[in-house]
């Protein structure tokens, strides 16, 4: 148990946040700096959001390095909205959307986008139950005659990851980057969008982030309802309609978290660490299998078997009774998985693995 009673929490989303991050959150509830109100009172026009709101937009851009012709839209309606969002946006008549399937969430926006128009699915990770994100130079029917080339940087469930991104030269890469994004160092200009749901790395549900190349904006259709326009929430800074203020105002202090801790080069140092000490736990023996090819192993979501699958359920209950949560995999996919986001101390890793230890003494 650490401190205030908390366990380790490795759920996949909503994921853990630093303590001292909910600390401050409770500091501030009652009375927001001595305003006499809580931020969850606050117009989302006074001057006090406008602070709030400026300050995580400058920070997250300071953070990751956006270059100024890139907005950064505060949003709703989740990962899953832009999974249609995007196409309604960025697709151009006449030239097909490639997207690669590595997975659950890529599947998903695969599915919205043969609503919107012409797709083209360029890698089937289903072909090999989704264990790998492929080379790029075996991809199928990828064009440069196309409106964008769409990928999934982290595969939540089935525990792959993007360790290289594909180019295509003027075609924009878009990025469904909502389980890794500010885990590690991306060069933003080399895509076109980047969206992530904020619910693991970023803070609280029900805010989603868009970075988006602003010339990509022009392209909506006219007739696109207004709500739906990227260029509605650009010309009003996030503000067209009420935004998810409670949710911005603790990304805004995540993002102090993170320069706290040294920054996101930092932070990719200490993902680098926990991730590899657990899948080197997970190979010493047979006892444990990881699920995943090595070379596209996510150093987010750390999938793994064990070989008597009849001692999966005993392993999540035991863990979670010494205090280690969260660590069922996906209903879809079975077996665990251990979700390392950025709140996730190198502590926590060396206690699941010191239980990995303790667990296979006592059954192999
Ligand atoms: C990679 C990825 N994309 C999209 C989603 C869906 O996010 P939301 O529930 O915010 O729509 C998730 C949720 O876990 C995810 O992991």
């Amino acid at each position: 148990m650490q401190e205030a009673g908390r366990v380790y929490n490795f759920n996949p989303g909503p994921a853990a946040l630093p303590l001292e991050v909910l600390q401050e959150v409770q500091r501030e509830m009652v009375n927001y700096k001595g305003c006499g109100y809580s931020i969850l009172e606050m117009s989302h026009r006074g001057g006090l959001f406008d602070g709030i709101l400026a300050k995580t937009e400058a920070t997250f851009r300071e953070l990751m390095g956006i270059p100024a012709d890139y907005e950064v839209l505060f949003l709703q309606g989740g990962a899953s909205l832009q999974f249609s969002m995007l196409p309604m946006n960025l697709m151009v008549p006449g030239k097909p959307a490639l997207y690669a399937d590595t997975g659950t969430w890529a599947s998903k926006a695969i599915k919205e986008a043969k609503l919107l128009g012409n797709v083209k699915v360029v890698f089937d990770g289903k072909k090999q139950g989704y264990r790998q994100i492929g080379d790029f130079s075996e991809w199928e029917g990828v064009t440069r005659e196309a409106s964008y080339l769409y990928i999934c940087s982290n595969n939540t469930i089935y525990g792959t990851q993007y360790h290289f991104f594909p180019e295509l030269d003027s075609v924009p890469l878009v990025a469904d980057m909502s389980s890794d994004i500010l885990s590690r160092w991306v060069n933003v200009p080399k895509f076109g969008a980047i969206f992530a749901g904020a619910q693991k790395n970023l803070g609280p549900a029900g805010l989603t982030v868009v970075i988006l190349r602003k010339d990509l904006a022009g392209r909506a259709p006219a007739t696109l309802p207004t709500m739906l326009k990227y260029s509605t929430h650009m010309a009003d800074k996030s503000c067209y309609n009420t935004p998810p203020v409670f949710a911005i105002y603790v990304m805004g202090l995540v993002l102090e978290w993170v320069k706290s801790q040294g920054g996101l080069s930092a932070i990719e140092q200490v993902n680098n660490a926990k991730a590899a000490s657990l899948y080197e736990r997970i190979d010493a023996t047979d006892f444990y299998a990881g699920t995943c090819e090595p070379a596209d192993r996510s150093k987010m979501n750390v999938t793994f078997r064990i070989h008597r699958e009849e001692l999966e359920e005993k392993f999540v209950k035991e863990a979670a009774a010494q205090g280690l949560v969260g660590l069922k995999g996906h209903r879809s996919v079975g077996g665990m998985r251990a979700s390392l986001y950025n709140a996730m101390p190198l502590a926590g890793v060396s206690a699941l693995i010191d239980f990995m230890t303790a667990f296979e003494e006592k059954h192999r």
